[in-house]
């Protein structure tokens, strides 16, 4: 897709659709909707044929609504869009990447070339972030993992957008490459997620990120522990999980350095990298196996946003730390009652092979506090509760750190990611206690076991300035969205990209 900028207004350019906008009028006003200046103008052009077609339709501007017109002659464009922008009083700029998203399922295949002016004034955006937003909505909502499909679309493609603009031209620009930036780097995680655990195993996830490095290594350079390598190491915990797997373990070591340091600090960027989660000898039962190659959609986060680092450029070093592997049965898996040390010393009863997550953290949390992280940050898809808690479509957020905290909700509120935080409750630790190790992997009530795996998570980060991300939720998906199709979302990649960016 590629994004031209003219000075032309839309009624003077050659495109297969013209996008225009309206808001959805507030109760107490007698139209149904409020158009936009550009609209306002092409409609005018045309005799106000567009309005007496929206009042025909009874078009009201709902957000996702969508009304088509044909115009003969005057313009140059043979189809206009109309898009519902829903009430200006309820208007989120993520609404605008959300409408563009879906105007893609509505556009898909018929057209090659849509053009539209960005209307950051009447929406009171920034006129790069206006741009940024339709430019991320238009690419994620292309989106597709067709892989595996024998018989691919071969519909046509929208391969180029034109913004007619009145002068924003510069900040425009910046906005669109930032959206490459993001789009690129979510639209990896999706394909990661997305890939059966078959292909994207450990190996697979230890070679992609050697290459992340390869491709620039001035700034990152990447080392790969094997399991003897893990086992020195003392990460006995990661490697008990991994011990039934067919795939050898792997554990991964990004390392981002800039070309002057800034800032005194080092983040260390922390995924679950469960390539495949049977749940091991405490097997998972019907449904709640199928998704599982998903459990290392916080790997694929830490990748994705290493892919793209280097055109972020953050002024302080940033790691990235993943232990991979599957999480399977055999003669061989732990049992409940094993009991596995982890990297810092800690002791941890194993008492349900299937909350394996945390155990695995337990050892990259570890390596994080030795490697000198002064803030630590991990994006999990660690427990159901969280579903239960949240919903599909919102992760939990924990951190001992305010700071930290209210900047990674900000950053999660410009990416369009919902994020809500909960406590992380003294008096439930009490729960993960042990009667023979110093921690016991599942807590003793099922209630609250977002918090208690949060917990949990919190024995192996020292006195760290940390954040938890659980996105057991919404990184895969059970059904398509505005801005992508069923499975992999790549949810927390913009988040971290634009924490990244402060
Ligand atoms: N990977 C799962 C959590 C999960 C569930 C992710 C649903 C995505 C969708 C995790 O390893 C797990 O199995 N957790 C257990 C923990 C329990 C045994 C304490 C769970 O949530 O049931
Ligand atoms: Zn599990
Ligand atoms: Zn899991």
């Amino acid at each position: 897709m590629q994004f031209e900028f003219t000075g032309n207004p839309i009624s003077n350019i050659s495109s297969d659709v013209v996008a225009v906008f309206a808001f959805q009028s507030e109760k107490d006003k007698k139209e149904k909707y409020t158009p936009l200046e550009d609209f306002k103008k092409i409609d005018k052009d045309l005799n106000k044929k567009i309005s007496k077609a929206l009042e025909v339709s009874g078009f009201s501007g709902k957000r996702g609504e969508f009304l088509d017109y044909f115009p003969e002659g005057k313009i140059l464009s043979k189809w206009i869009v109309v898009i519902g922008l829903g009430k200006k009083s309820e208007f989120d700029p993520n609404d605008l990447r959300r409408v563009l998203g879906k105007s893609v399922s509505h556009l898909k295949g018929k057209v090659d070339s849509l053009a539209l002016s960005i209307p950051s004034k009447e929406l009171r955006l920034e006129p790069d972030f206006a741009a940024q937003l339709i430019a991320e909505g238009l690419l994620l909502g292309y989106y597709q993992f067709n892989k595996y499909k024998t018989e691919k679309d071969k519909k046509r493609e929208l391969s180029s957008v034109i913004f007619s603009n009145k002068g924003d031209a510069k900040k425009e620009k910046v906005g669109v490459e930032k959206a490459k930036v993001a789009t690129d780097a979510t639209i990896m995680a999706r394909d990661l997620v997305n890939e059966q655990s078959a292909v994207a195993t450990p190996t697979f996830l230890a070679d992609l990120a050697l290459s992340i490095a390869k491709k620039d290594p001035k700034h990152i350079t990447c080392k790969v522990f094997s399991r003897d390598e893990a086992k020195k190491m003392g990460m006995d915990a990661f490697l008990g999980i991994a011990r039934a797997a067919q795939t050898p373990p792997k554990f991964i070591f990004l390392q981002y350095r800039p070309d002057k340091i800034k800032k005194k600090e080092k983040l260390a960027l922390v995924g679950k990298g469960i390539t495949f989660d049977s749940g091991g000898i405490n097997v998972k039962t019907g449904d709640h196996m199928s998704d599982m190659k998903m459990d290392m959609s916080g790997a694929a986060v830490v990748l994705s946003v290493f892919s793209v680092i280097t055109r972020i450029k953050p002024d302080y070093p940033v790691i990235g730390l993943i232990a991979a592997t599957a999480n399977m049965i055999s003669g061989n898996s732990l049992v409940p009652g094993d009991v596995v040390k982890a990297m810092n010393g800690k002791t941890i009863e194993i008492l349900n092979t299937d909350a394996e997550g945390r155990v695995t953290l337990a050892d990259s949390l570890s390596f994080a506090v030795k490697e000198g992280a002064t803030k630590i940050i991990d994006l999990a898809t660690l427990t159901g509760a969280v579903l239960v808690a949240l919903g599909t479509d919102i992760s939990a957020l924990f951190s001992n750190d305010r700071k930290l905290a209210e900047q990674i909700k900000e950053s999660a509120k410009r990416a369009g990611e919902k994020v809500w935080e909960m406590p992380l409750e003294k008096d439930y630790r009490e729960m993960n206690k042990s009667e023979v190790a110093d921690v016991a992997n599942i807590p003793s009530s099922r209630y609250g076991g977002t918090i208690t795996a949060a917990l949990f998570l919190q024995e192996f980060i020292g006195k760290k300035k940390w954040a938890h991300l659980d996105i057991a939720g919404p990184a895969f998906s059970s059904k398509a969205s505005d801005i992508g199709p069923k499975g992999g979302t790549g949810h927390g990649v913009r988040t971290i990209l634009n924490l990244l960016s402060l």
